[in-house]
């Protein structure tokens, strides 16, 4: 049973959502959460089902704080599921190819310091961009910079409001973030010493992030093209 940490800054939605799957699937489960605040909703939500849990006050002037809060609780994997710190350098190095982020657009586009919450998709508005979705990749020592593992196409409409296109996103985030650390869990996905992304199958390139999409014969997907541009 693999031992995950999950580490949140605001709601935990994405923990609830991994947290129903895990218990469902078995395999691994949240056996550590940690906050930078103490007003956290996980942190509520950890107290109310006895999940161990502890806030992280001030990480940059206790730098080891963290790693040993993670030996202590022997966290195997680790989830940043809207933390907005950097994760200090030695607990992503003790942690290399165990510890993932999930940030909703598509990387490397829209990601970054200070892309966080509604500044992302307000970021995605502005560009006119028509493809959005939530990427779960690797953490590394830059902010949202890690290997790509998997990613999720999400339509933006022209009406949409910010509030309207997270909530989309968000969606795809719950069903994804999950399916991916079961999969870490599990050994069938993994990153290799040269920093590729592996899959069971095959390799699982940076620059060919893991979704599902037909590429239709030309005619079939001239076709689609025609509808989507409405003639
Ligand atoms: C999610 O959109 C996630 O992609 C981003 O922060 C948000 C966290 O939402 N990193 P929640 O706390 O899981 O509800």
């Amino acid at each position: 049973m693999s031992r995950i940490g999950v580490f949140v800054s605001g709601r935990g939605s994405n923990l609830a959502a991994l947290h129903a799957h895990l218990a469902r699937t078995g395999g691994a489960k949240v056996a550590f959460i940690a906050s930078d605040r103490a007003n956290s909703g996980a942190i509520a939500w950890a107290r109310e089902r006895g999940i161990q849990h502890a806030v992280i006050a001030d990480q940059l002037g206790q730098p080891h704080q963290m790693l040993s809060l993670l030996r202590a609780h022997d966290v195997e994997l680790v989830v940043l599921a809207g933390y907005l710190r950097l994760v200090p350098a030695d607990v992503v190095r003790a942690y290399r190819g165990r510890m993932v982020n999930v940030h909703p657009a598509l990387l490397p586009s829209f990601g970054g310091p200070g892309m966080y919450g509604a500044r992302v998709h307000r970021a995605v508005l502005e560009s006119g961009a028509r493809v959005t979705g939530p990427t779960v990749h690797f953490v590394d020592e830059i902010y949202d910079h890690g290997a790509i593992i998997a990613q999720w196409p999400v339509p933006v409409f022209a009406d949409d409001t910010e509030a309207a296109l997270a909530a989309r996103v968000l969606r795809a985030e719950h069903l994804l973030l999950p399916r991916v650390v079961q999969q870490l869990a599990a050994g069938t996905i993994r990153l290799d010493d040269a920093g590729r992304v592996m899959s069971a199958h095959r390799e699982l390139s940076p620059e060919r992030a893991a979704f599902m999409f037909d590429m239709p014969e030309e005619d079939a997907l001239a076709d689609s093209m025609a509808i989507a541009l409405g003639t």
